[in-house]
């Protein structure tokens, strides 16, 4: 493989959208940011300087860092953060991955700004397992306040409510025509008659998924989370934060008199207020050659809007889901974990933390703040990285190693009215011995309202072998688990009163990250982390930190 260098220096940039003016942290001034494009195999040398006073850390989500955990990114687990006026050298090579990634801050709600796509490339003379696209666009899905994104965290953690939701969606930086002031910010896709495009997309909203659609075209889904899939057909797509899909899009085969809208919008199974607005872009077809079509002419086609399921279509975004199967072919194997050694039982959601003495909270009542846990603890992020204390030997004090397997006190999870709303704090991990096969079910809790949660495991893929409605039934529901042919994915939608089960082979040592992709739920606690041991070979361990490595 090659070797590429990038350097990304965070600095503020002006950027005005719906006629706002803000003064946002980005990187190189760009927004969204940089496009990383890379081979399969390469080596990526990304240095990052810090011109502003916020800490900085990025994460390259989807990379499996075999080895190379240093590079992770997320705040206070493998690194503490680059601080103003610091360097920091994310150093990793690519292996056995190829597809869409992408990039994002990893600390408070930064990710807001700092984002963009992680292009890796087939090796040289390796092709896709599907026809050679005409061209590759990335389409990233994101989320603009008005406000500082950092003010609104800040505020909604110091009363307990929920945050002020965005005041729009955005492709590729642009909210599009939709909102007010907007016309001119609006991304243009202009393609020509008869060819296929790859589109890459990639939702880098902060707190919602999103349906996505082009009006009159179909997609054709031949990726997901950098791994080829059983390629299907759908009007729409599903896609939670975090997660990466590519499709195919075939244009028509000859000029058409219309121009077509995409748009997007939310997903919400449950409760809660969310930003209900829809983004959109437009597909254009160029100018044809030697035509009667005038450029007045072609502006006054008519603009055909898709049709997206109802924000709540459940049914939907299930039988979405149920399609997505690895492609599973000799060259591309889907390497599923036959037997497991270890089960694991988590229960995800929403809870409650008591407000504090002589303040008045605004939490689901007035004496609670808004919480969020796995197995009822609520992750309180450590003043020093979890990596560099398991690898130095100095944990004591930092994590403690007892994270239940399962919940302490089982209940009725998708029952009503809620109960066990009350969450632990801790800094809490699970040790894995080297190759360790996991299977985790993850149930999602009916407490404070069922709601959808894209978890994010760091390090690893896993497979989605199973996933259903109600409470997870360990004598019944394992029987119908696909060990075939499963997605294999980094990040996976829990349904909202329902569970999923993955398993994942823990072969990368280090101390690996998992969380709700929802950030105001990472922010409430909706996290933990997985400490994986060395193995005995010297290729099973950890190297030590880089020098350049920044101190808390
Ligand atoms: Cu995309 Cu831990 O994040």
């Amino acid at each position: 493989g090659t070797t590429r260098h990038y350097h990304f220096e965070i600095r503020h940039q002006n950027v005005t959208r719906l006629c706002h003016t803000k003064s946002m942290v980005t990187v190189n001034g760009q927004f969204p940011g940089p496009r990383i494009v890379a081979r399969e195999g390469d080596r990526l040398l990304i240095k990052v300087t810090n011109h502003v006073s916020n800490n900085i850390t990025i994460h390259w989500h989807g990379i499996r860092q075999l080895q190379s955990g240093w590079a992770d990114g997320p705040a206070y687990v493998t690194q503490c953060p680059i601080q103003r006026g610091q360097s920091y050298v994310y150093n990793y090579t690519i292996v056995g991955q190829r597809g869409t990634l992408w990039w994002h801050a990893h600390i408070s709600w930064l990710r807001s700004t700092l984002y963009g796509p992680l292009i890796i490339l087939p090796k040289l003379n390796a092709q896709y397992p599907f026809a050679k696209p005409h061209k590759e666009v990335p389409i990233v899905f994101g989320e603009w306040w008005n406000a500082d994104p950092e003010a609104v965290i800040t505020q909604a953690l110091q009363t307990g409510g929920g945050p002020n939701v965005s005041d729009a969606y955005t492709i590729n930086g642009l909210p599009g025509p939709l909102y007010n002031c907007s016309d001119k910010d609006t991304f243009k896709l202009k393609v020509k008659p008869g060819k296929i495009y790859l589109l890459r997309l990639i939702n880098a909203a902060l707190n919602d998924e999103l349906f996505f659609s082009i009006a009159n075209h179909t997609l054709t889904v031949v990726e997901a989370d950098a791994v080829y899939v059983k390629p299907f057909a759908t009007n729409t797509i599903l896609i939670t934060p975090g997660q990466t899909t590519n499709v195919l899009l075939k244009t028509k085969s000859h000029y058409p008199n219309a121009t077509f809208l995409m748009t997007a919008r939310p997903y919400a199974s449950g409760l809660g207020t969310f930003d209900n607005t829809t983004v959109a872009g437009i597909l254009q077809y160029k100018t044809p050659p030697n035509t009667h079509h005038s450029a007045a002419s072609l502006k006054n086609l008519p603009l055909l809007k898709p049709i997206l399921p109802a924000l709540n279509d459940t049914s939907f975004a299930t039988k979405f889901n149920n399609k997505l199967r690895s492609l599973a072919s000799a060259q591309f194997p889907a390497n599923v974990p036959q037997k497991v050694d270890t089960h694991f039982f988590f229960t995800v959601g929403l809870g409650t933390t008591p407000c504090p003495q002589n303040q008045t909270c605004q939490g689901p009542t007035n004496a609670t703040k808004f919480a969020a846990s796995v197995n009822n603890v609520s992750f309180i992020q450590p003043t020093t990285a979890l990596l560099q204390t398991h690898f130095f030997g100095q944990s004591n004090g930092v994590y403690t190693a007892d994270f239940p397997a399962k919940p302490l006190i089982p209940f009725n999870y998708t029952g009503t009215p809620p109960n066990n709303t009350m969450v632990s704090n801790g800094t809490k991990v699970v040790v894995l011995p080297f190759n360790t096969s996991v299977e985790l079910v993850m149930q999602d809790t009916s407490i404070l309202g069922a709601e959808s949660h894209p978890l994010h495991l760091h390090g690893f893929n896993f497979f989605a072998v199973g996933q259903g409605f109600g409470n997870f039934d360990p004598n019944k529901d394992p029987a119908n688990f696909n060990l075939l042919d499963p997605i294999e994915r980094n990040t996976v939608g829990v349904p909202s009163g329902g569970w999923v089960a993955i398993r994942f082979l823990a072969d990368n040592p280090g101390v690996w990250f998992m969380h709700c992709h929802l950030e105001v739920h990472t922010s409430w606690g909706l996290k933990m982390a997985w400490v994986v041991l060395d193995g005995k070979l010297p290729n099973q361990k950890l190297f030590p930190p880089p020098a350049d490595l920044p101190k808390c």
